[in-house]
């Protein structure tokens, strides 16, 4: 039998590593999606309904993938979205933060995430931290705080997540803390799963799914995941009034993530963000939203050049990649996809995912003939017609006569 080879040549294949090497539960938290499934699924579908036109001749020898994000250079313009990587391999954070380092990339890590962020600061020093609105406002200045000393370079605010749970093939049952009966309850999981019951063996011990982003600074105690998810569902939701209060008392540049319609891009202006990340929390809110590269063209030609559009939700190749920047994103961050490499080779797994979309950004580039990521536009692709979603439009469309903003794609 020949041995298998370590580097996966699409992500793909490293969710296929990934599904083998995970226990079905684990597998299943990571996949996870609501109700249908239809949104998470339609993040992928959309980038393959965009059809690329390349040139025959023409095509450029030397291509930058070069940007900045937030002011920060970045090599490529794919940064790490924020995910609770709980359970996956011990390493978690440390190794998806080193690995975009090593790329020249920026880390976003979750404030639900299994490592602290003054070790994800150190592996990666271009670190943003993500937060909910949970809990008091004395909590979260306390983390925006301990966030700023740690050496956080900005601040991602998440604010779309609605509690939709159910999901039409079900949901994995998640143990509150690894005691000894959620180890007796996973046996079998472990054990037809031995590389992975190894690694935690070998690594330190069993994950202790808790949230050390979250740990109260006076009894020095950090909630279970199950703990802080039931804080967050017992704070009242956040108004754009406490978008502008976190602006203010963080100081420094912020991504306001999971927008999908016009009106609320601009009111993330007028509340002072940086920032906004198109995205629909990677299809696990609200299902039978539209992918987040369908509300793209709208939401960035409303935005302009006043503030930052990134995008996150189905980036899984470097095409995908040069699509979201033609259609207006300055970059775009990815999940799963970095999830599936940590899962399927650790640290050179998440680097595999990385150079993957770096060497797909520049196929895209040569075959359409740019030098440059900036160069790329509408016109490097047909659009069907009924591609895009314009949710939200600032003016009601029978007074216009038209169903998009005038200079939406
Ligand atoms: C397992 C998992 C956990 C996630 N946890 C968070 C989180 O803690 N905070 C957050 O802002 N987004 C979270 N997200 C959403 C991602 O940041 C991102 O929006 C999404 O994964 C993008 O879609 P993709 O997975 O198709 O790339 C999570 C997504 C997944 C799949």
């Amino acid at each position: 039998m020949t041995k298998q080879n370590p580097w996966f040549e699409t992500v793909l294949e490293a969710q296929r590593r990934a599904q083998k090497y995970l226990p079905p539960s684990v597998y299943a938290a990571l996949v996870a999606g609501s109700e249908r499934g239809r949104t998470p699924q339609d993040n992928l579908d959309a980038f393959a309904e965009l059809e690329f036109a390349p040139h025959v001749l023409g095509h450029k020898a030397d291509i930058s993938t070069a940007t900045t994000i937030l002011g920060i250079p970045v090599s490529i313009p794919v940064m790490m979205s924020p995910t609770g990587v709980q359970a996956i391999r011990p390493e978690g954070e440390v190794a998806i933060a080193r690995a975009a380092a090593n790329r020249g990339t920026i880390m976003g890590l979750s404030s639900f995430a299994s490592k602290p962020i003054e070790e994800v600061v150190e592996a990666n020093p271009n670190t943003f931290f993500q937060m909910y609105w949970t809990g008091s406002r004395d909590q979260l200045v306390q983390r925006m705080d301990r966030a700023r000393i740690a050496g956080a370079k900005a601040l991602i605010v998440t604010t779309d997540w609605s509690f939709s749970i159910g999901r039409d093939w079900g949901s994995p049952q998640i143990p509150e803390k690894m005691d000894f009966k959620a180890i007796w309850n996973m046996k079998w999981e472990g054990i037809s799963h031995l590389p992975w019951a190894r690694s935690w063996l070998t690594g330190g011990g069993l994950p202790d799914l808790t949230a050390p982003n979250l740990r109260n600074p006076e009894t020095g105690v950090a909630p279970t995941f199950f703990g802080a998810y039931y804080e967050w569902m017992n704070t009242p939701p956040a108004q754009w009034e406490d978008i502008a209060w976190i602006k203010e008392e963080w100081g420094g540049p912020l991504m306001l993530k999971g927008i999908t319609r016009v009106d609320d891009a601009l009111r993330a202006i007028d509340a002072g963000v940086d920032a906004i990340s198109v995205s629909n929390h990677g299809g696990n809110n609200l299902d039978t939203t539209p992918a987040s590269i369908r509300c793209l063209p709208a939401v960035a030609s409303a935005v302009g050049d006043q503030i930052e559009v990134l995008l996150d939700g189905g980036v899984r190749r470097g095409g995908d990649v040069a699509k979201a920047l033609a259609l207006g994103a300055r970059a775009v961050m990815i999940g799963r996809a970095y999830l599936w490499g940590l899962a399927a080779n650790g640290q050179t797994g998440v680097e595999n995912v990385l150079d993957l979309l770096t060497m797909g950004l520049r196929s895209a580039l040569l075959g359409l003939g740019h030098h440059s990521i900036e160069s790329l536009s509408p016109a490097d692709f047909h659009i069907p017609a009924d591609f895009a979603r314009t949710l939200g439009v600032p003016f009601p469309a029978h007074e216009t006569g038209r169903s998009v903003p005038p200079s939406a794609v």
